[in-house]
């Protein structure tokens, strides 16, 4: 018999008979796969049937929860990506070349502007920063045969404009303009029916659910996901079978913990509005938000984002509304079971010209919250606290 050391290195195989499946997808947590036979290896190497061999090309676990959520954005495919930061620069590097054009808005997420402007400019791709809002200049940022593609939020971070997606679609289909849509903050159940070519997720906020685990996906139909598999796994930043793993349990209370955070949010953002502390609240399900009939035509509910602005002075006067919250903890990152709250210009606009401040409706006093599933009169009670410490400058 092989001594322990072999042994403990070469396990048992278990095999499962072809109808016994486990209801709980188990974790494939291998690097490697192998095969009866050099020939059967081979073959599978030809693409003659479907196997696994490398987990970062491909693992089970991984698969499982791309065919998932391809499924609910309504698309054919998915690729699951490390990271939902690593979606978006998976998904640009992949379809962008040197002096290629990007369309991008004062409105989108930070590490965005980031990562077209200062990381794909190295390589020779330039953008234009537009307000997502403002449809002229849309239409006339775009540069024949230069213009690629055009990558929008909605609703927006922080300041939860909305997109009207129609129009984006329509005139890059007029253009040839491939359309990513990061579809974080709207959820997989919103959207589909919308000709977008690529959908892009951070799986850290509602499919994770937890904050304990990080992910992202880039979703389209097959001619969209087939040219983008092999430079993305040739890049490198994949998910790991055990975030796979997590972000498949997280999915199985999606759409209960998305409804409960809507429906506080809403109740959230109704109380706010009343508050004198208050002088503006941007939550899309309010009937005062400039684009409310927009998003009620575009999304089945409003998500669980608000930005609201203090009647402040100074920004001293935030601290003590930050230090009396006891629920609301100070964190960034968003769609997890518990509420979190930030100052938005300084965790997603540090960036921006005080002109784009301006069209992006964020100031010094301009605070994001994350709704959670927690009981929603708790947290109106935890933000009265918190309203009720600061002083009111004359
Ligand atoms: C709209 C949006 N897209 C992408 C991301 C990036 O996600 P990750 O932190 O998983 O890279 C975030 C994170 O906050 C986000 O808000």
């Amino acid at each position: 018999m092989e001594k322990i050391e072999t042994l403990t290195n070469h396990l048992p195989i278990i095999e499962l008979q072809n109808d016994n499946y486990p209801l709980t997808p188990p974790i494939y947590q291998s690097v490697k796969f192998t095969y009866k036979s050099h020939a059967q290896l081979s073959a599978m190497r030809r693409g003659e049937f479907a196997g696994y061999s490398y987990s970062r090309v491909s693992n089970p676990t991984v698969r499982q929860l791309e065919l998932l959520l391809a499924r609910l954005q309504q698309r054919e495919d998915a690729i699951c990506t490390a990271s939902g930061v690593g979606a978006i620069t998976n998904c640009l590097m992949s379809i962008l070349k040197k002096d290629d054009h990007v369309i991008m808005f004062i409105e989108s997420y930070l590490p965005t502007r980031y990562l077209v402007q200062k990381i794909l400019g190295k390589f020779g791709v330039s953008s234009t920063l537009v307000s997502i809002t403002d449809h002229e200049a849309i239409a006339s940022s775009i540069l024949p045969g230069q213009t690629k593609a055009l990558i929008f939020e909605s609703p927006t971070n922080p300041q939860l404009k909305v997109a009207d997606i129609e129009y984006l679609v329509r005139i890059s289909q007029q253009h040839g303009l491939t359309t990513i849509c990061d579809n974080t903050f709207a959820g997989f159940h919103n959207h589909g029916a919308y000709p977008i070519d690529i959908f892009i997720h951070s799986l850290t906020k509602y499919a994770g659910g937890h904050g304990d685990v990080m992910g992202g996906v880039i979703i389209g139909n097959s001619a969209q996901i087939k040219p983008l598999r092999r430079d993305c796994f040739e890049m490198g930043a994949v998910m790991d079978p055990h975030a796979a793993f997590l972000i498949l349990r997280g999915m199985k209370t999606y759409k209960l913990r998305y409804d409960k955070q809507c429906h506080n949010a809403m109740k959230i953002a109704t109380w706010l509005q009343d508050q004198p502390q208050v002088s503006r609240v941007y939550y899309p399900g309010l009937p005062s938000h400039p684009q409310h009939e927009l998003a009620q035509k575009q999304m089945h509910d409003f998500g669980s984002m608000i930005m609201f602005d203090l009647a402040a002075k100074s920004p001293r006067h935030l601290d003590p509304f930050f230090d009396n919250l006891k629920l609301f903890r100070e964190a960034a990152s968003l769609g997890s079971t518990e509420s979190l709250i930030v100052p938005a210009k300084d965790y997603y606009a540090t960036d921006l010209s005080l002109r784009s401040l301006e069209i992006s409706l964020i100031n010094d006093f301009s605070i994001r919250l994350s709704i959670g599933i927690e009981d929603a009169d708790d947290l109106i009670a935890d933000l009265a606290t918190g309203l009720k410490s600061y002083a009111m400058p004359l």
